[in-house]
């Protein structure tokens, strides 16, 4: 039987499959991985079916999707070519930063890629996908693979020239990130552990879900909760002063910049 097929069976995948069935999605799967005990937890987890090897998982591809960090794209898509069977149409790459031309050049003229940027957020149906098309993708096949990551969260069609930029930038990493040393701060300054982190949340994710459901404009939003010479607004002119928005800008370039290692991967 024909199935949607994942070659690496790691946390991006887990995250997936477990977001596809959590909104009752019950396409076949199939995981390809060299760890025997990945593939046990996802079939236990998430009712995949665990390749028996790659030659027998690439002939029941309807869509492939490449799951494999970017150092071990080109292998993997080599071991693909020493299958020596007809590939797959449609292949979908997770890798940040490989380009489209260089999956092209792999897997040859006849595979139709997409280039997708998903997050583990996707795992409670609530992430957001980027979406790149090679120009041969069909109409069919751009709906397909957009519904597939619809069934986990938003979707965004980008131009590959923006691709890296939205890697970079859209990463569920940065809400971690911010949290932690948000909560560190307030318990530095004589909060407990419990109270600086649920403050910290409260602060981050209540700013942005008012932003979101008020439709209200960030200008906006900071003035009303800034009123002027006071506390808010002291702490962030003292952040902006000591280079708040220097400090994620060089966070984003280094970001792209690992980009365009992996790409000559
Ligand atoms: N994690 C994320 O949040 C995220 C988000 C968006 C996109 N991505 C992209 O998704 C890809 C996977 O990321 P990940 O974090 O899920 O990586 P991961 O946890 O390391 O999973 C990759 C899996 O593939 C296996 N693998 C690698 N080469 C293989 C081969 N030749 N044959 C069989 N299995 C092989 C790995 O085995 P070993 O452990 O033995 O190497 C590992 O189990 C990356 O390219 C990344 O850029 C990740």
């Amino acid at each position: 039987m024909k199935a949607t097929v994942f070659l690496g069976g790691g946390r991006i995948t887990s995250a997936l499959v477990a977001g596809l069935r959590l909104a009752g999605d019950e396409r076949v799967i199939v995981v390809y991985d060299r760890n025997q005990g990945k593939l046990r937890t996802l079939r236990r987890e998430a009712r995949v079916e665990m390749a028996r090897d790659l030659k027998s998982v690439l002939l029941r591809a309807e869509m492939l999707i490449v799951a494999v960090r970017p150092a071990s794209v080109a292998g993997i898509l080599q071991e693909i070519v020493a299958c020596g069977i007809s590939m797959p149409k449609l292949c979908v790459s997770l890798a940040a930063g490989i380009p489209l031309r260089k999956l092209r050049g792999r897997l040859g003229p006849a595979v139709r890629w997409v280039r997708a940027m998903p997050s583990p957020v996707c795992r409670v149906g609530r992430g957001l996908t980027a979406l790149s098309f090679d120009r041969d993708v069909t109409k069919r096949e751009r709906r397909q693979v957009r519904e597939f990551f619809e069934r986990v969260g938003a979707v965004l069609e980008i131009s590959e020239s923006q691709f890296d930029a939205f890697t970079a930038a859209y990463s569920s990493s940065h809400g971690y990130h911010a949290l932690a040393t948000l909560a560190k701060a307030a318990q530095a300054a004589g909060l407990d552990r419990t109270t600086a982190l649920t403050a910290a949340a409260h602060a981050l994710s209540d700013g942005i879900l008012y932003w979101r459901e008020s439709g209200k404009a960030l200008t906006e939003l900071l003035h009303e909760a800034a009123t002027p010479g006071g506390i808010a607004a002291a702490t962030m002119s003292a952040m902006d002063a000591s280079g708040y928005a220097r400090v994620v800008k060089n966070g984003i370039r280094a970001g792209m910049k690992q980009a365009r290692i992996n790409a000559r991967r």
